[in-house]
């Protein structure tokens, strides 16, 4: 079965806490960060604050999303904080084989994402190591955007790699997903679904994610 990873991007960050206990309680399988920086992308976040202080509200895993230039100087931090899972983005890392065993030493799972223009042959001399890859199916940087078909067949090509090479990778999609997309997703090969506006927008978001997750 598909896993959700509601993006906490669409929460009301005044009311953190109830916001991820209600989509933990509808089923989610982890829990979306989004931080960002102002640089990579055009937006600023959350950091690492925040993430000690959701630590403790939920048992699921807090999958960490860094959009931000530097990770190197930050992982650490995100780690001690609580992150469970944290990826970097292949464009914001000149030594990328360097920053995943910086991950992997700390002991947690470690992705790599993947712009919608970057190609997956990016990342082929380092999939061995990887727990997760994270396709955008959106430029990063805002919740609430139109999903970017033309990344479907780029899921389609890395979950072929991943099984060719018996990995056991997971492939997360992040943005525009609902419940149309999230099946167009699956059909290619992905095994993670983000999902923040589609699931945060609805009054009922038990009832959103068995939706997405096409139940
Ligand atoms: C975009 C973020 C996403 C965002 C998705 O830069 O990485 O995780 O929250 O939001 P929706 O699901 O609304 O596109
Ligand atoms: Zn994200």
């Amino acid at each position: 079965m598909v896993k959700i990873a509601p993006s906490i991007l669409s929460a009301n960050f005044a009311r953190l806490e109830d916001d991820i206990k209600d989509v933990e309680l509808g089923g989610a399988d982890y829990i979306h960060v989004d931080v960002m920086d102002g640089h990579f992308v055009p937006n600023i976040t959350i950091g690492p604050l925040i993430v000690n202080a959701i630590r403790p509200v939920t048992k699921l895993p807090l999958d960490v999303h860094l959009m931000i230039q530097n990770p190197d100087q930050y992982i650490e931090d995100f780690a001690k904080a609580g992150a469970d899972l944290i990826s970097v983005h292949v464009e914001a890392c000149n030594h990328l084989h360097r920053t995943i065993q910086q991950i992997k030493k700390l002991g947690i799972k470690t992705g790599v994402v993947l712009n919608p223009h970057t190609p997956i042959e990016m990342i082929q001399h380092v999939l061995e190591d990887l727990d997760l890859v994270l396709l955008m199916t959106v430029n990063p940087g805002f919740g609430g955007q139109t999903f970017i078909p033309q990344v479907l067949p780029k899921i389609k090509a890395l979950s072929e790699i991943i099984k060719e090479k018996n990995l056991s990778i997971e492939i997360e999609v992040d943005g525009g997903v609902n419940k149309e997309t999230a099946k167009l997703c699956v059909e290619a090969g992905a095994t993670v679904l983000v999902a923040g506006s589609a699931i945060y927008s609805q009054k009922d978001r038990h009832k959103a994610i068995s939706e997405i997750r096409g139940n």
